[in-house]
């Protein structure tokens, strides 16, 4: 199987590896800038932000903690309802911490929006959201990421970490995926 974008499968790179590579140091440098002095645990969300943590991290130039959760929510088909459930919870108490969720996609805002709250109910002294990717949908929600990798056209893409069926995930780019898959 071939994984250029040869438009078999995918149609068209809309973000390349070294744009990526480039945007997530670029950030990093910010990050660390922002939380001189203060604590910090990269909150990670399966599956999809798996590359993104990996590389993120390890451009971030301090200590870090890391830990992951895995949600799903619940709606008809492809679109998030809001409703989520947890899959896997953290693995440490966020008391007083400063939270740095880290997310491979910014859709809607359902699932994002819950999240912050979920993890500021727990009695975390800050939760702020990077996400690789941003849909034009995020402006209608009141979802605030501080760190935006790219803004993207409403199109369904996979790669890095985003999959269709489970999968794509392991494209080092982003593409959109060629329609005759799915429609
Ligand atoms: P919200 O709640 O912001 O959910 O709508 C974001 C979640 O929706 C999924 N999503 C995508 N997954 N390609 C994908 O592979 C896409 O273009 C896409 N848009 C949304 C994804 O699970 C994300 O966490
Ligand atoms: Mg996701």
């Amino acid at each position: 199987m071939d994984l250029s974008a040869d438009g078999k499968e995918i149609e068209k790179i809309i973000v390349s590896q070294e744009q990526i590579q480039s945007r997530l140091k670029e950030l990093a440098a910010q990050i660390v800038k922002d939380y001189e002095g203060r604590d910090l645990i990269l909150i990670g969300v399966l599956k999809g932000a798996i590359m993104a943590m990996a590389d993120l991290s390890r451009y971030l130039q301090r200590h870090v903690d890391m830990d992951w959760m895995a949600v799903t929510s619940y709606g008809a088909g492809t679109k998030s309802s809001g409703v989520v459930r947890i899959l896997k919870d953290l693995d440490n108490d966020i008391l007083g911490r400063e939270v740095l969720i880290v997310e491979d996609i910014l859709d809607t805002g359902l699932t994002l929006s819950w999240l912050t709250e979920n993890l500021l109910s727990r009695g975390a002294k800050s939760v702020s959201v990077f996400t690789v990717l941003r849909k034009p949908d995020a402006a209608t929600v009141k979802v605030e990421a501080k760190y935006v990798g790219f803004d993207i056209p409403s199109e369904f893409v996979v790669g890095y970490g985003l999959d269709f069926n489970q999968k794509y995930r392991n494209l080092p780019f982003i593409g959109v995926l060629a329609k005759h898959l799915y429609s």
